[in-house]
């Protein structure tokens, strides 16, 4: 993670910014935005995949997903670097129009969109839509046939392929919400029913989704190979071929010291070979591909700063005494420990220490017992209040799953680069969270 370099005194720094200058400027808690680091991780990501689908004769394109985190200025940012833009909702559609990333590098998914979605995304021209459902694909249809133009879609499969970290598994899982089953012929009659919308529907290819915090390549094999063996099927049945395929997100980060995620190049690398091999074996066209990394590109250049308000020893079993050090956020600025188990790590970040370190826990401050920033942790046995406490790695899905739990207004997000910061999403106020009341 970033946030690894220090001032003579002793802060922190981002991108070389001195943390408590930042603090005092924008309050905590913050989520300050690495800019140069995004920006670095999505050429990455572009080049990566743009060398190593050359090598196998074909192109990739690098889809933002928006779900990360998605502003204004990150939009630019990643538009400016050549990559493309996933959004799932009509907000972060708005949001795409605002920063002027162009509809035709925009992919729409979302399991259940409304006709509203549907009709801004065919208004503003996006570059494709990802179907989800046999209701969907005659909603985007009509929308089209309303308008006079054919809108490119993508038919969500459920690949059967469940990945995370080191483990996947092929599985005959089905029982989730996204796609179209493989079996039962389900995906024959998603493919027959966009096929039968030629002047309102055309159809580039298939689509899958694996998993996320994925730290190996080989799920994807799995899931390349059945998407490929469909496209043949379509071209064996239907007598066209299917132009591009859709290998979703899921590249993992180092949210923790031993955590070691894939390089873009090696992972664009392994992919390649792994389309290449499932293309040859099946005598199949090489399509165009495309993937949606979203934690990949935002998650490392993020650093929310808190300030400890309380420290409190607990015994926590017979032989451990735990610190439990209360920052002002928590769980609605950080939900993933609280949703997902999420493991973080953190740093004392005004200042170092020379306390022998102790056994700690950051919690947060709502009104629930699994509120956790940082499960464990040694800090130095000397934080106290007016401390601040920085944990790396949370530029993707920390404010995009921020709430107002117990009216806690959202913290900003600050983009800092070459030591000057910019509010990027200002921070939310009580009067903002009182405007939404009525009497
Ligand atoms: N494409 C699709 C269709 C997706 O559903 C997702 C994530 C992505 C791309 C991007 O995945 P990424 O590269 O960011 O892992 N909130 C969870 C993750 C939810 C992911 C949902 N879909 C978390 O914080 O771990």
């Amino acid at each position: 993670p970033t946030a690894t370099t220090r001032t003579p005194e002793g802060a922190l720094q981002v991108a070389g910014a001195d943390v408590r200058a930042l603090v005092a400027e924008h309050g905590t808690p913050v989520y300050l935005l690495d800019e140069a680091d995004v920006r670095r991780r999505a050429v990455a990501f572009r080049d990566a995949f743009a060398t190593a689908f050359e090598r196998i004769g074909t192109r990739a394109d690098v889809y933002y997903a928006g779900k990360a985190f998605l502003s204004t200025a990150l939009a630019r940012w990643i538009t400016q670097e050549g990559l493309r833009l996933d959004v799932c909702t009509g907000g972060e559609l708005a949001i795409a129009r605002r920063a002027g990333v162009p509809g035709a590098n925009i992919g729409l998914h979302g399991n259940n969109k409304s006709m509203t979605e549907i009709a801004e995304a065919v208004e503003y021209g996006v570059g494709r839509i990802v179907v989800d459902s046999f209701e969907e694909v005659d909603r985007v249809a009509s929308v089209a046939r309303a308008r006079g133009v054919v809108v490119p879609v993508m038919i969500r499969v459920k690949a059967g392929v469940e990945a995370h970290t080191h483990e996947f598994i092929a599985t005959a899982h089905e029982d989730q919400k996204f796609g179209f089953s493989l079996a039962g012929g389900q995906v024959s009659d998603a493919v027959a029913a966009v096929l039968k919308h030629p002047d309102a529907l055309a159809l580039l290819g298939f689509h899958s989704h694996i998993g996320s915090q994925i730290f190996e390549a080989e799920g994807f094999r799995v899931a390349a190979t059945r998407l490929i063996a469909l496209q043949l099927e379509v071209a064996r049945e239907h007598g066209i071929t299917l132009p591009e395929l859709d290998l979703g997100g899921g590249f993992g980060i180092a949210y923790l010291p031993d955590d070691r995620p894939m390089a873009p190049q090696e992972l664009a690398d392994q992919l390649a070979e792994i389309v290449a091999t499932a293309c040859h074996e099946q005598g199949a066209p090489v399509p165009h591909i495309s993937v949606e990394p979203g934690r990949a590109i935002v998650g490392p250049g993020g650093v929310t700063v808190y300030e400890v308000g309380t420290v409190k020893p607990v015994q926590a079993t017979d032989d451990l005494v735990r610190t439990y050090v209360s920052v002002d956020g928590g769980m609605s600025d950080n939900a993933r420990p609280a949703l997902y188990d999420a493991r973080y790590t953190c740093v004392l970040a005004n200042r170092t220490s020379d306390a022998a370190p102790v056994q700690s826990r950051v919690v947060g401050k709502h009104c629930e017992s699994g509120d956790i920033v940082v499960r464990d942790v040694l800090l130095p046995g000397d934080v106290h209040a007016g401390d601040l406490i920085a944990v790396p790695a949370t530029g993707a899905y920390c404010r995009s799953l921020a709430s107002q739990y117990n009216h806690t207004p959202r913290p900003p997000v600050v983009a800092v680069r070459d030591g000057a910061s910019r509010v990027v999403v200002r921070r939310e106020t009580v009067a903002d969270l009182l405007a939404l009341e009525g009497e």
